[in-house]
C-alpha cells in the first residue's frame, strides 16, 4: 500500500516539475512579449508558485519514500532477528558461538545499507552542485538592456513625442550588416505615421528599439525628448502598446490572453477590447466562451483570430504610444476592415507607428488607411 502511495507521489511530483519546467519555456519563448507588457514581475511570481507546489509535492513523494525505507528497514531487521533466533537455537546446542553469528549478521547488513544510502545521497549532491553552478552562470549573466542607477523618470502619462537620431543599430548575430544606418524620424505627439517599405528593410527593428529591446550602437532614440537610454525600461513599456508582427499568445484562456494588456481590467473590459478588435463573435463561439482554452501558443485558433486577440490585448492595455507591426496581415478583407476601423478609431489622442502591408502597389494605397 505504501508503495503505491509512492508511485503516486512521484508521479505527481514529476508532474509538477513539469509543470514548472513547461512555464518557464513558455514564458522565456514569448519573453518579448512578456517584456513588452513589462510581466518580468507577475511572471517571476507564477513561476516562484509553480516552482513551490513543486517542492511541496517533492516533499510528499520524499516522505512517502521515508515510510517505503522505513517499512524495509523493519523487513530486513525482521529477517535478522530470525537468523538470530535460529543462530540462538545453535547457540543454546553449543555448535555456534552467539556473538560471532550476531556481529557478523548486523554489522554487515547495517553497513551495507549505510554505504548505499550515502551512495545515493553522494549522487545526489553531484545532481544539485552541477545544477548550482549552472544557476550561477545564470544569475552572473549581464542583460545588454538595463536599467541606469538613476533612471530618469518619464513624464506619465507620456505626451508621445518619438525621435529617432542618426540611429545606428546593427543586431549581435550581425555586425557586418546594420539593420539601421543613419536612421532619422519624428513623430509628433498624436500624429499617425506609417513605416513602408520591404520586407528586411527594418521596420520591426524600428519598433524593437522604441521598446528599448534592443540600444543602437550610436545615435538617440528619445519619447518626449528623453534618452531612452536614461529610462527605465519597464516604466517605458507601460507607455507603449504593440502588435506584434507576429502574435504570441499563451496556453491560457481566452479572457486571460486579453487580460494579459492589462491584468486588473475587468471582465467587461476586457470584452470592449474583444469587440473593437472584433474578436468577440468568434470567442463567443468557442465552446466555453471567454473562458475556452487556447491552447498552446493559441494554437487552437486561426492566424487571424489570433492576430485579434493580440490586437484586443494590446487595445485594453491603453497606452499612449501605439505601434502595430503589420497587425491586420493574417487577416481576411472583411474582418480586416472592421478592425481597422476599430485601430482608427483608437489612433485618435495617441501617437500611433503602424508597420503597413500592402496588398496593393504603392499607387493604389488607400489614403486615411494603411
Ligand atoms: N533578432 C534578429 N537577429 C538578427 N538579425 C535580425 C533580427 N531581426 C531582424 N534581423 C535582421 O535585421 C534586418 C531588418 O529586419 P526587420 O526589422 O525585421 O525588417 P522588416 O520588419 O522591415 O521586415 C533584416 O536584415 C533581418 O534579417
Ligand atoms: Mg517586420
Amino acid at each position: 500500500m505504501g508503495s503505491r502511495r509512492l508511485s503516486k507521489a512521484s508521479r505527481a511530483s514529476q508532474d509538477r516539475v513539469a509543470d514548472a519546467n513547461a512555464l518557464a519555456a513558455e514564458t522565456l519563448g514569448a519573453v518579448r512579449t512578456v517584456q513588452a507588457y513589462a510581466r518580468e514581475p507577475y511572471e517571476r511570481g507564477r513561476f516562484g508558485a509553480a516552482l513551490d507546489v513543486a517542492v511541496a509535492t517533492a516533499r510528499r513523494r520524499i516522505g512517502a519514500q521515508a515510510a517505503v525505507t522505513a517499512a524495509a528497514i523493519v523487513l530486513v531487521f525482521g529477517a535478522i532477528v530470525l537468523v538470530l533466533w535460529s543462530g540462538a537455537h545453535d547457540v543454546v546446542d553449543g555448535t555456534m558461538s552467539a556473538g560471532t553469528l550476531g556481529q557478523f549478521v548486523l554489522y554487515a547488513l547495517i553497513g551495507g545499507g549505510s554505504i548505499g544510502a550515502l551512495a545515493e545521497v553522494w549522487n545526489e549532491l553531484q545532481r544539485a552542485a552541477g545544477g548550482m553552478g549552472r544557476i550561477a552562470e545564470l544569475l552572473d549573466e549581464q542583460p545588454q538592456v538595463a536599467a541606469p542607477a538613476q533612471p530618469v523618470a518619464l513624464p506619465l502619462p507620456v505626451r508621445g513625442e518619438i525621435r529617432f537620431e542618426q540611429v545606428v543599430f546593427h543586431y549581435p548575430e550581425r555586425i557586418d550588416a546594420p539593420a539601421l544606418e543613419g536612421f532619422d524620424l519624428h513623430v509628433r505627439p498624436g500624429e499617425t505615421v506609417a513605416l513602408v517599405g520591404p520586407s528586411g528593410a527594418g521596420k520591426s527593428t524600428v519598433l524593437s528599439l522604441l521598446l528599448r529591446f534592443h540600444d543602437p550602437q550610436s545615435g538617440v532614440v528619445r519619447i518626449d525628448g528623453i534618452d531612452l537610454r536614461d529610462t527605465d525600461p519597464a516604466q517605458l513599456r507601460e507607455q507603449v502598446a504593440l502588435v506584434p508582427q507576429q502574435p504570441v499568445l499563451f496556453a491560457a484562456s481566452a479572457i486571460d490572453n486579453i487580460r494579459y494588456g492589462r491584468l486588473q481590467a475587468s471582465d467587461d473590459d476586457v470584452r470592449a477590447a474583444a469587440r473593437a478588435a472584433e474578436a468577440d463573435g468568434f470567442i463567443e463561439a468557442l465552446p466555453q466562451g471567454y473562458a475556452s482554452e487556447l491552447g498552446e501558443r493559441g494554437s487552437r485558433l486561426s492566424g487571424g483570430q489570433q492576430q485579434r486577440v493580440a490586437i484586443a490585448r494590446a487595445l485594453l492595455k491603453d497606452a499612449p504610444v501605439l505601434l502595430l507591426d503589420e497587425a491586420t496581415s493574417a487577416l481576411d478583407a472583411q474582418s480586416e476592415r472592421a478592425v481597422q476601423q476599430a485601430l482608427e478609431n483608437l489612433m485618435h489622442g495617441r501617437t500611433t507607428l503602424v508597420v503597413a502591408h500592402r496588398r496593393q502597389p504603392p499607387c493604389c494605397a488607400r489614403t486615411g488607411s494603411w
